[in-house]
């Protein structure tokens, strides 16, 4: 396949970019006809940087100019700018930990997509897997769902359940659940690499 047919992606995350790892892994085996032409991250220090190198993505950092969830307009720009340069047709939100406005959502109409260790609509937002426990539920799972303003609230494209254990902690929990991710993503990435 010649490198214009292949679906140019642009990866958002703030932590270790397992997810990040997944996609690759697909794109390698053959499973996945996509391009990771750009990993962003807001976290200087953040791993997935580390791994967008390492794939020879385009990687850089941009430390938003406000502090808590939600991105500032003038870091959306920014954004926006670099996944122009790199002709991103797809943004892949995998462990991004800020709430995105309307900048790069009207950038990118329906081409946002993000991946989130629940079953939503329930736990939305920060500690997913935490918080199924403490609510008692037997299966939670992962979904991956088109992002807009709200958090965790966009269109849900699909999910994969994964049962909880009664010896489960949250870490055991959450490391199950991205097993589940890992699947999950890329499957759902593939299908818009055939669109
Ligand atoms: C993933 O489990 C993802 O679902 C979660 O962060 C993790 C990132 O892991 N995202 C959220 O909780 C967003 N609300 P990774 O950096 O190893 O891919």
């Amino acid at each position: 396949m010649s490198g214009s047919d292949l679906l140019r992606l642009g990866v958002l995350g703030s932590g270790h970019g397992s997810n990040l790892a997944a996609i690759g892994r697909d794109i390698d085996q053959g499973l996945l006809s996509a391009r990771i032409a750009a990993v962003l991250s807001d976290q200087p220090g953040a791993r997935i940087l580390e791994l967008g190198r390492t794939i020879g993505a385009r990687t850089e950092c941009i430390v938003p100019g406000l502090a808590g969830g939600r991105l500032d307009p003038a870091t959306e720009e920014k954004f926006v700018a670099i996944l122009r340069e790199e002709k991103v047709e797809l943004v892949v939100l995998a462990g991004f930990m800020r709430i995105i406005g309307s900048t790069l959502l009207a950038a990118f109409p329906r081409r946002i997509i993000n991946v989130h260790p629940s079953l939503l609509p329930k736990h939305r937002g920060a500690r997913a897997a935490a918080q199924a426990l403490a609510a008692g539920d037997q299966v939670t799972g992962c979904t991956v769902h088109y992002v807009d303003q709200g958090v965790d609230t966009g269109e849900i494209i699909a999910q994969q359940k994964v049962e909880v254990r009664p010896d489960d902690t949250a870490e055991t929990l959450q490391a199950r659940i991205q097993f589940a991710e890992h699947a999950l993503l890329p499957s759902v990435i593939a299908t818009f690499a055939r669109r």
